[in-house]
């Protein structure tokens, strides 16, 4: 990893170690006037990286569908337009970045140093630019902890009124490859096998509801209230609230 000074220290703290050259194998981070990149030794030249931007074409994409989306209506965003919403999965942002600008007041957290230091970066570089989005201002913190502690260590009095799981599942089979920055996360996290435990942690903190994305075709956690569904993904629905 080539970073400055400053966060050198806390990634070494974390297990990714400062270095000047590149790796022969596996990822490694690249700190430069261009924010922080993740990079693959394996891949030809190193790729191009990935480095996250919330003004990304995606995260655009998503914004634009509204609160008509099947994200933003498993979150109940027609009815309740700025809830407090907990996303115990924040992975490259994505959907903390839709529901920001969509309206909710995000609190994110990331287990994983590595993904936490690239969402730090990009909000970091986002929050700096002249002229950036607005809804950045509804994007109020990102945590680096795991959830099922930090939402364990917290007061029963609900803090939330929606909590959003998005873990990370077995893929499925399919036939396109998945998209360079979902294969990336996959190499990096693996499989998120606690997901059970992370919706009990959920469900017992979450003042209206709890909100689990799931591929299409797989089982639920637990049996849920409610289901919304798209093309490739559902959202199952808890209802917490009295
Ligand atoms: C499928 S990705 C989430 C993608 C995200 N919804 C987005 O829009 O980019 C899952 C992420 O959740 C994180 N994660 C899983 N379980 C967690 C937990 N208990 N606490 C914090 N982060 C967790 C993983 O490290 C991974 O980065």
């Amino acid at each position: 990893m080539i970073c400055a000074d400053d966060r050198r220290a806390y990634w070494t703290a974390l297990g990714w170690p400062c270095r000047r050259l590149a790796p022969d194998t596996g990822f490694y981070l690249v700190d430069d006037t261009h924010g922080l990149t993740l990079r693959n030794a394996a891949a030809r030249d190193h790729g191009r990286g990935l480095r996250l931007d919330l003004g990304d074409a995606e995260i655009a994409r998503r914004i634009a569908s509204g609160r008509r989306s099947p994200l933003a209506q498993a979150i109940g965003l027609r009815r309740h337009r700025e809830p407090r919403l907990l996303d115990t999965t924040c992975g490259l942002g994505r959907d903390s970045a839709t529901l920001a600008a969509l309206g909710a007041r995000v609190t994110a957290l990331e287990r994983h140093p590595v993904l936490h230091a690239l969402l730090d970066d990009a909000l970091t570089r986002a929050r700096a630019e002249p002229g950036g989005p607005q809804w950045l201002a509804n994007w109020q913190t990102l945590v680096h902890a795991d959830a099922i502690r930090w939402l364990e260590a917290r007061p029963a009095a609900p803090a939330f009124d929606v909590i959003y799981i998005d873990p990370m599942f077995a893929a499925p089979r399919r036939k396109a490859a998945p998209q360079k920055a979902l294969a990336w996360l996959n190499a990096l996290v693996g499989i998120d096998i606690d997901a059970d435990r992370l919706l009990a942690a959920a469900c017992s903190r979450a003042g209206r509801q709890v909100v689990v994305k799931q591929h299409a075709r797989a089982q639920p956690l637990a049996l849920p209230d409610r289901q919304v569904r798209a093309k490739a993904v559902r959202f199952d629905i808890y209802l917490t609230g009295g």
